[in-house]
């Protein structure tokens, strides 16, 4: 091998000895075997050489160029092989390192108490119902018994929205989830029986009322059922949900307008220790009472072959006495501290009790 070849084969040998990474090595190659490499230059002048020295001259570049081939090739590979193993212990993964902890969300103490309520009310036989939450006059009052300028009005610090038609009367944020018994009935043939859980509105705001809260009401439409049928059926449900077998409850003679005869339900607590049970006092939890005939009537429902029972109750407030939650406002505000104490695990049971 003449001296400028050897010289080039050492040369390139010594920078791809120096070639650190891929893209140095790169570089390398294209400097000898690109388009304007050393060795491609090389080979061009071969025209240039005494015809009889060129076969010699011709041979002995080929050979050059199998060779550096060979050696760029070799230090790829070497290169390459470096890479991963920089790579692999880099990103090596310790398996015997502890997991992170890991957040996972919660059952908010609202949506658990309505998968109780449904679990509970479910194993009687009822079915869930829907509204809307923005209601006509008639479907949130009229129907039910309660004509404008009826007293019951007053109560209800209604949000009304505005009129669809000039004189109309003005569309309303449901104040209770009482509408959609009219809607049941309007669409479903009795005997029917269903639950109804979701959120009511009242301009009304302080520690103990906010102005979206939840209710949860009941319907059951036969041609037999009585105040007994009534009674059975909440005495079951306030046991089972507040998983107290004995819990006293007390019915007690009350007044609304959809129900006749109407009774408010107590249940037996301890005003002092704040404890549900034999406490000898006495908390209002829930309404209730036997569908009043008018509204039967006004849903197309025959109030001398059909008979039914009703109820609703506050879904935070039975939240806050099952959990002792003194305050309502916290619900509404997402504070993780607050929901990691009060909220449920995903992966717990829904709660059923013996007996339901
Ligand atoms: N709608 C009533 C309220 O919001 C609660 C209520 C009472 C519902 C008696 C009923 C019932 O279905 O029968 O205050």
């Amino acid at each position: 091998m003449t001296d400028d070849l050897q010289s080039l084969r050492d040369d390139t040998e010594a920078a791809l000895r120096r070639a650190a990474d891929l893209r140095a090595w790169d570089a390398v190659r294209v400097s000898v075997l690109g388009k304007s490499g050393t060795l491609t230059a090389l080979l061009k002048q071969l025209g240039g050489v005494p015809a009889e020295q060129r076969r010699d001259r011709g041979a002995a570049l080929n050979r050059l160029k199998d060779d550096l081939a060979t050696l760029i090739e070799a230090r790829r590979g070497e290169l390459e092989a470096a890479e991963l193993d920089a790579r692999l212990a880099a990103e090596r993964v310790d398996v015997t390192a502890p997991p992170r902890p890991r957040e996972t969300g919660s059952i908010h103490p609202i949506s658990r108490t309505m998968e109780e309520m449904a679990a509970i009310f479910g194993a009687m036989g009822f079915t869930i119902a829907e509204g809307p939450d923005v209601e006509s006059d008639w479907h949130n009052f009229g129907a039910l018994n309660i004509p404008a300028h009826h007293p019951a009005r007053a109560d209800h610090d209604t949000f009304y929205l505005p009129p669809t038609a000039p004189g109309a009367p003005p569309p309303v944020l449901r104040t209770h989830t009482s509408p959609v018994q009219v809607r049941t009935m309007l669409r479903e043939k009795p005997p029917l029986r269903v639950v109804v859980m979701g959120r009511t509105y009242r301009a009304d705001h302080d520690a103990t009322h906010s102005p979206m809260f939840h209710q949860l009401e009941g319907l059951a439409i036969d041609r037999d059922l009585t105040l007994g049928h009534l009674k059975g059926c909440l005495i079951d449900f306030l046991r089972s949900f507040f998983g107290i077998a004995d819990l006293p409850v007390r019915f007690r003679a009350s007044y609304f307008p959809f129900t006749e005869p109407s009774m408010e339900v107590d249940i037996g607590w301890n005003r002092r220790t704040g404890e549900l049970g034999g406490g000898g006092d006495w908390l209002e939890i829930l309404g209730s009472g036997m569908v009043h005939p008018k509204v039967l009537a006004n849903c197309g429902i025959d109030p001398t072959v059909w008979q039914g029972f009703a109820f609703g109750m506050g879904v935070e407030r039975v939240t806050m006495l099952k959990h002792g939650i003194p305050d309502l406002r916290p619900f509404y505000e997402g504070d993780i501290r607050w929901l990691r104490h009060y909220a449920a695990s995903p992966f717990a049971p829904t709660m059923l009790h013996e007996g339901v």
